[in-house]
């Protein structure tokens, strides 16, 4: 969609400013010991469009703790990528409030919400908005050269990035002349090299072929394993939200559990089975 370009390209660039004191606050505590990282309450989004109002979400509750690793599965134009947009502070919702830590997104101002979006949020895209004329060095760098970091040291980040995402011998080919596999591991590196609490990956896998995507997400669930990540990934592939610690499927407007078997269904990419 022409709106998601503009968003991409947006988020590469662009923190001014400051965050309010509050949002470097360490995560809400709760009485089992959890740290709840994001909380999203009674979120509403709706569309004004020529053919009339399109509601996506009517009071869509969601608590994500620290270190989780969950999946959100749905079916095409579900409202999940509008929904990962409004975690990121890329897009508001009608009603309702997201928290992330102890910050209220709909509270920041636009630079504000640039900012918080370069230190706290990693995201990945389906489509890797990689620009093709510069190296996977500069790429992954981008995040930290957006915010005037020292250049040589933000090279030394991404370079740090790359050998973790596996491409420690690709630093100086351009984004183009990579595949698409390297592409999404470039990204990958790119949205970790600010060290994020919240990794957001919208169908990161989903240009991928079978052997490649597993590759990636494989890559995935290891660094947020070892970088105790907390991550949320959406994706058609029920093997790996199988491997996620939670999955959700967005229905209608809300989030449900999957409680049950995850099962490829034969005529749609998920089907939800029965407990067992
Ligand atoms: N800016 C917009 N204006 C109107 N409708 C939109 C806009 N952005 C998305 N939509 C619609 O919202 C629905 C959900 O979109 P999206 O979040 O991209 O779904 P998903 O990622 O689950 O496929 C789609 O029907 C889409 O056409
Ligand atoms: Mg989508």
């Amino acid at each position: 969609m022409a709106h998601s370009s503009t968003i991409g390209l947006r988020a590469a660039f662009a923190p001014q400013g400051t965050l309010p004191s509050a949002s470097s606050a360490a995560a809400l505590l709760e009485p089992d010991g959890a740290e709840t990282l994001l909380r999203v309450e009674h979120l509403r989004k709706e569309y004004r469009t020529g053919a009339g109002t399109l509601v996506l979400f009517d009071d869509l509750n969601l608590t994500v703790h620290t270190g989780e690793m969950v999946a959100i599965l749905g079916e095409s134009g579900a409202g999940k990528s509008t929904l990962l947009h409004i975690l990121a502070a890329l897009d508001t919702p009608t009603s309702g409030h997201v928290y992330c830590a102890s910050t209220c997104i709909g509270e920041l101002s636009a630079s504000q919400a640039a900012l918080f979006r370069n230190r706290e949020i990693g995201y990945v895209w389906q489509m890797h908005y990689l620009l093709p004329e510069f190296t996977a060095l500069e790429n992954a760098a981008m995040p930290l050269l957006a915010r005037n970091e020292d250049r040589s040291h933000a090279l030394a980040q991404a370079a740090t990035w790359l050998g973790r995402v596996g491409l420690g011998h690709r630093l100086h080919h351009r984004a183009g002349e990579l595949s698409g596999g390297e592409q999404q591991r470039v990204s990958l590196a790119r949205a970790l090299v600010t060290e994020p609490r919240l990794l957001l990956a919208d169908e990161p896998t989903g240009n991928l072929d079978n052997r490649t995507a597993e590759a990636v997400f494989a890559q995935m669930e290891a660094l947020h394993r070892e970088h105790r990540l907390t991550s949320i990934l959406v994706t058609h592939n029920v093997d790996f939200a199988r491997r996620c610690g939670r999955s959700l499927r967005l229905h209608q407007g809300r989030l449900e559990e999957c409680t049950g078997r995850l099962q490829a269904g034969p005529a749609s990419n998920l089907h939800i089975g029965e407990s067992n």
